[in-house]
Order: structure tokens, then sequence, then C-alpha cells
């Protein structure tokens, strides 16, 4: 009888998954119960690994609130994130390479002008840093594009991990590009920070013997009219995770020195009395309707 059940189940399932009126749901009901059904065939679970297995999502749903999103910290250290990312950029030719979003993004972050320090009480060395914006396809310069960045300090912490010793929202800001596209401010340098895994996905880190750390480097998401809208980050050149970023995120073409300047007049004529660092990208966003996934 239970060898009837363990031939016939799969069929069963995929028979009722496909009886809704909408086809993309009908694709993926089946699509999931077909690997899902496969997935467990292969594993041949006991009865206290397939609770373990529902323990560990029900922990996960109940580690998730306004400022803690471990489902997506979970699709991200599995590599489904960038998957999903790498799905949905096929066609963007040319286009600064996009990478996760991350959960500590914060949307609207305050307008800043050109040239601000947007470090507040962030600690760290000065950093310097400036970039352009461009279309993919013709190279012209965008002009009033919005550049949201965001960063960790020396610490390891975004602002929104500590806002209250933070005292409120630093090391992030929204800024508009210039007539020729570009964009300069000041912050501190960020420094390499394990992401947060004091929660299962950091348990299901552990059991898989793997590190949390993520190498250093600066957010960005960039809107232009007209524009695929780009999410991405400038990873630090020489960071010693670059190899092992625990959510898959670095792209080569997204590494970039930190240069080391001397006290001195910096390259935007701020007088600097202590020594700054320097990170300068050319982003260059895909036009609009090479979006969609092939
Ligand atoms: C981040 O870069 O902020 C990030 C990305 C994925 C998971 C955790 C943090
Ligand atoms: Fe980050």
């Amino acid at each position: 009888m239970s060898q009837d059940i363990e031939n016939s189940i799969t069929q069963a399932v995929l028979a009722k998954a496909g009886q809704g009126a909408d086809p993309r749901i009908k694709q993926i009901s089946q699509a999931l119960v077909r690997h899902l059904h496969a997935f467990i065939r292969e594993v041949e679970p006991t009865q206290g690994e397939w609770k373990a297995g529902i323990d560990f999502l029900t922990r996960t749903g109940h580690m998730c609130d306004q400022h803690r999103q471990e489902f997506i910290l979970l699709s991200d250290v599995l590599g489904v994130s960038m998957l999903v990312d790498a799905i949905n950029h096929r066609k963007d030719e040319g286009a600064t390479q996009s990478t996760v979003l991350g959960p500590f993004y914060v949307d609207a972050p305050p307008e800043a002008p050109l040239g601000a320090d947007i470090a507040g009480s962030m600690r760290g060395a000065p950093l310097l840093v400036q970039g352009s914006v461009r279309d993919a396809a013709t190279g012209q310069p965008l002009a009033n594009a919005i550049v949201d960045s965001w960063h960790a300090d020396e610490s390891g912490f975004y602002d929104v991990q500590k806002l209250e010793s933070f005292g409120g929202l630093c090391g992030r800001a929204r800024f508009r590009t210039d007539a020729q596209g570009r964009f300069h401010f000041w912050t501190v340098k960020p420094s390499s920070y394990p992401i947060p895994d004091d929660g299962p996905v950091g348990d299901l880190l552990k059991a898989q013997g793997r590190h949390p750390w993520r190498p250093a480097h600066v957010h960005f998401v960039i809107f232009a009219d007209n524009h695929s809208t780009l999410v991405t980050h400038v990873f630090e050149q020489g960071d010693e995770y670059l190899e092992s970023d625990v959510v898959f995120g670095v792209k080569h073409q997204l590494i970039a020195p930190l240069e080391q300047h001397g006290a001195g007049i910096a390259p935007d004529g701020r007088r600097m009395t202590q020594p700054f660092f320097r990170l300068t990208y050319d982003f260059a966003l895909a036009p609009a309707q090479s979006q969609q996934a092939a």
C-alpha cells in the first residue's frame, strides 16, 4: 500500500495543483510539486528530519519583522537571490552588473547635495566617493538620475541595525547627478561584516561549515527616466572575503580600488587634514525595454 502511494502521490498532487484558471500559477505550482517531491525522493528524510525541516522554516518565519527578513537572508545564502537577479538581467548588455539589494535599504533616504558628508556618527577613515551615470547603449551622461547609497562603517554595522547608538540614519543618502551625469560625496570607509547570524540562517551556515562574512562594499540603487533601475554595490579591491562572499554577490566588474591619499587638497577641492580614501566608479544603465527576463 505505501509502495503504491510512493508511486502515485506525485501525479495525484500535480493533477490537483493544475486546476486553477491562471496558467502561470499552474506552471509554478506544478514545478514546485515536481521539484519538492524529487528532493524528498532523493533525500529520503526520516520523520525526525522532516520535523526538523518544518521547525527550521517556522523559526525562520518567527524571526521576520519590520526590521528583519530572515526568508530573504535564507534566499541570499542559498544563492537564490543572485539566481533570480541573473535571470532578470540577461539582456542588460553593456550595463553595470547588478547584485543583491540586501536588507538594509531604506526607501526614499534623506536627500543630500552633491559633495555632502553623509558619515554622521559613523566611524572610519574618510572616503570620497566620485561617480558618474551614463546610458549603456549610447554612452550619453544621465543628468538628474537619482543615486541612493548606503554602507556599513568600520564597526561593520549599518545605521538601521543600531539606530539608537548611531543617533538616527547615517552613512546613507539620496543624490541627483549633475548635467554631466556626475555625483560625489564624502563618507567613511566601510569594512567587511558578518550578515545577521543569530537566527536560523546563522544556524544553517554553521551546520554547513560556512562563515557569515561579506567583503567591504558601498551599495547603490540608481534610478533614471526610461532606464532599468540598477541595484548594485562596489566592492573594495583586496578584501579577504571577495572569493567567499556568503551571499555570492561579488562580480569581477564590481570590484574597485579604494585609493589612499595623504592629507591635503582632495580632488573635489576639500582641504583634508588627515589621510583619506577615494572610490571612483562609472555606472551604465540599460535602456528600460531590456528589463524583462528572456
Ligand atoms: C547587504 O549587503 O547589506 C546584505 C546582503 C545580503 C544579506 C545581508 C546583507
Ligand atoms: Fe551591505
